[in-house]
């Protein structure tokens, strides 16, 4: 995966200029910075949510993701969030239980823990070229951060991932390389 020299404007406010980025096969990175910097603007470039005004973009066709909100459907069950549109029951059973969530147990029901735990679920049982979690351990306590980031090292063993975080120790627990923005 690859950026070059991105620029990205949001009315008169320039939030990239000149950006690039290059994830190697397997390889995870993290990204860092201030709030309001662009980590999120860049994901959704990559994510093909946003354009860019300019530059140049070699990007995967499957990718995965923890937004930086849960985007999830609060009224289904945890299982049925993870498996609407890919259907592979068994493995989202099997990271659930890693995660110690209940697969039954209805979204809106859920801490907001929880919550963050089905939508890191749903991002870990998709088959992807690239994956990419946005804060994706935000609001959880150490201990079971400490879960969800061997769970997320384990099933991103081998792929190319971006990892967002404001968390130094996250960062560098994570990835093979801290990119500053
Ligand atoms: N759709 C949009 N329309 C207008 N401005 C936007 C839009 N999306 C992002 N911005 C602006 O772009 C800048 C970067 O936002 P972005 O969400 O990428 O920051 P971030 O680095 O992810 O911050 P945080 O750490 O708080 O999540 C901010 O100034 C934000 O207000
Ligand atoms: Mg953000």
């Amino acid at each position: 995966m690859r950026l070059k020299n991105i620029c990205k404007s949001f009315k008169d406010v320039e939030v990239l200029k000149d950006f690039s980025l290059n994830v190697g096969e397997g390889e995870h990175i993290a990204i860092m910075g201030k709030s309001g910097k662009g980590k999120t603007t860049v994901l959704n470039i990559i994510m093909g949510f946003e354009q860019p005004d300019s530059g140049e973009m070699n990007l995967p066709k499957e990718i995965s993701a923890v937004f930086q909100e849960n985007r999830l459907c609060e009224d289904f069950c945890a299982s049925s969030n993870v498996c609407l549109l890919k259907k592979n029951k068994s493995l989202a059973k099997e990271i659930f239980d890693k995660l110690g969530i209940d697969s039954t147990q209805k979204v809106n029901t859920m801490s907001g823990g929880q919550k963050r735990r089905v939508a890191l679920a749903r991002c870990l049982a998709r088959n992807a070229e690239l994956y990419i979690f946005d804060e994706a351990l935000k609001g959880l306590d150490e201990k079971t951060k400490a879960v969800a980031m061997t769970v997320i090292k384990e099933y991103t063993d081998g792929k190319s991932a971006i990892f967002v975080t404001h968390d130094i120790n996250e960062a560098k627990d994570f990835a093979d390389r801290i990119v500053e923005i």
